[in-house]
């Protein structure tokens, strides 16, 4: 499944274009990470990875966010833009390309494409009546809404009656070519909870949707009526194309498409899966384009179990959350905790427990405490032991030798708890066999070539360990690796060539005579305040 397997194939994913109607919240931080892991993965098997997110900044909330504020739209987009650039920076997010809405060369490829819908006859005028949510930006079906005309999204907001003259694409046309995508690629929509839902969506007939607004100026003019403003959803899935541009490029569709389409993954919420997995995939076919890898859908995050929102005062500033605990934390917290898919919970005692116990206890205080045995009675190198003579059913080069596969495995299906309880299974099973084997009292019986042995299995482990959670925990592994000797940094984009998967990620490969680094405890233990 998915591109691995072929290292020199292109891997590009993306994360959705955010509205800058606020500050970046936590949910949007946690597609961000996820999507960071992937890309960060790739890279370690040696492909050219791309790795896309941005901002969605028109339409008609961030034009009303603006007006509230006072300010001008774009000073508005400017300033909250410089905030999610903030916040990708310190958790670490390695990103190739951001992409905004608002960028001249978007409007150039927007025009593009909207011409070859154009010209496949897939544009006409109509009448628009309904129900809009304008937090949504999307029309909403009356059987859909709650009582007194509340979107079930944004229960704090009414929805808006529109009654206008709007022009639509012809949706309703690939129906069929839709199912038959569906049936032939049915990893196109992942998990299988969200393709169920798109396909029973489908199933009910799908019907042609407005693509243009009236009475909205903060928008790219519609190319064939420039009275009318283009609906933000058509003008934002294509911040994907325009993203692909290279800084030098000319913004014509053939550049935007040559190196990175299809791309490999849209890694989105499960509240925006109807325009990824419907209403983009059929643009693209009336665009005469090939269609994305696929659409996968993760869950909602909730609050000590409780639905997050401004009203109920219960948000997670995924800013402060940072600045307290750092990027790995939170990295580490949200992707092993959460079975990617499903919805989430957050509570800080749990937070706080599960970095204790994996990372400050079972990895960093295992590298600590055999660090230091190495630097007594190794004399600070990594014992020059030959991996070959361990025996295949040795505890630990068996756990370790089959680890690879299985979390190449668990990343391609994005399982990043399974990569993550894969790996801490060798780091526990490390830890039981320093006890089991005390390689302390063997060194006090001069059994110098047991310590040793002990000594490289664990070590070894530990670094096995550090480097398949890199995508995951990139400073920590960064830090394992130069407690061991290695010189380089996991946030290299050429990680790749330094450590490269086919060796790294086998077990067997700290090279015997290495000088050791410092020893210096890579987790602190938190303490949570009563
Ligand atoms: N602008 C559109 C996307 C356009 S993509 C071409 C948009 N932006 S958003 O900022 O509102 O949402 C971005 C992402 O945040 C969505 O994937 C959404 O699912 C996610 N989340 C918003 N609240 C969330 C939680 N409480 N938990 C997890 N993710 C959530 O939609």
């Amino acid at each position: 499944m998915g591109s691995a397997g072929h290292q020199s194939s292109t891997f590009a994913i993306t994360t959705p274009l955010y509205y800058v109607n606020g500050l970046p919240h936590i949910g949007s931080a946690y597609t961000t990470i996820a999507a960071d892991a992937i890309a960060r993965f790739h890279r370690l098997l040696g492909q050219p990875v791309l790795m896309i997110t941005g901002t969605d900044e028109h339409g008609q909330k961030i034009q009303r966010t603006a007006e509230e504020r006072g300010v001008a739209p774009q000073d508005h987009c400017d300033e909250i833009v410089s905030g999610f650039q903030d916040l990708w920076q310190r958790l670490n997010i390695n990103c190739d390309r951001f992409s905004r809405t608002t960028a001249e060369r978007h409007g150039a490829i927007v025009k593009a494409f909207y011409q070859r819908v154009w010209e496949n006859g897939d544009i006409y005028a109509g009448r628009q009546q309904g129900w809009y949510c304008v937090s949504c930006e999307e029309f909403k079906e009356e059987r859909d809404l709650l009582e007194g005309h509340i979107c079930p999204i944004h229960t704090n907001k009414k929805v808006e009656w529109r009654d206008e003259n709007n022009y639509f694409f012809r949706l309703s046309k690939y129906q069929e070519k839709l199912e038959q995508l569906y049936a032939a690629q049915p990893d196109f929509i992942q998990p299988a909870s969200r393709r169920n839902e798109v396909l029973s969506f489908v199933e009910q007939g799908l019907q042609d949707f407005s693509i243009s607004r009236v009475n909205l100026d903060w928008g790219f003019p519609v190319p064939s009526d420039p009275e009318h403003t283009l609906y933000v959803w058509f003008d934002a899935l294509l911040g994907y194309v325009t993203a692909l541009l290279d800084p030098e490029d000319e913004p014509t569709l053939e550049n935007a498409l040559k190196q990175w389409w299809p791309i490999n993954i849209h890694l989105i919420g499960k509240d925006i899966l109807r325009f990824h997995a419907v209403y983009w995939p059929a643009m693209l076919m009336s665009a005469g384009l090939p269609l994305p890898g696929r659409v996968f859908g993760h869950g909602f995050l909730t609050k000590d179990g409780q639905k997050m929102g401004k009203s109920l005062g219960n948000t997670l500033d995924p800013f402060a959350l940072v600045d307290q605990y750092g990027a790995d934390a939170v990295r580490f917290y949200f992707l092993k905790e959460i079975e990617f898919g499903r919805d989430g919970d957050f509570n800080e005692t749990r937070f706080v427990n599960v970095l204790n116990a994996d990372l400050a206890n079972d990895l960093g205080n295992l590298l600590n405490r055999t660090l230091k045995m190495a630097g007594r009675y190794c004399d600070g190198k990594i014992p020059a032991v030959s991996p070959e003579t361990f025996a295949d059913n040795h505890p630990l080069k068996d756990k370790g030798s089959g680890l690879a596969e299985q979390v190449r495995s668990a990343f391609d299906q994005l399982a990043f708890s399974t990569a993550c309880e894969a790996t801490l299974g060798l780091v526990r099973a490390s830890n039981k066999y320093l006890d089991d084997t005390a390689p302390w009292s063997l060194f006090k019986q001069g059994k110098q070539a047991e310590t040793e042995a002990v000594l490289y299995a664990v070590l070894e482990s530990v670094r096995l360990a550090g480097y398949l959670l890199s995508p995951i925990i990139p400073g920590l592994a960064t830090a394992i690796y130069a407690q061991l000797g290695f010189t380089g940094d996991f946030n290299e984009v050429t990680i790749g060539q330094r450590f490269g998967y086919e060796t790294h990620s086998l077990w067997g490969v700290l090279p015997g005579e290495q000088p050791l680094g410092k020893a210096q405890p890579i987790f602190q233990r938190i303490e949570l305040e009563a």
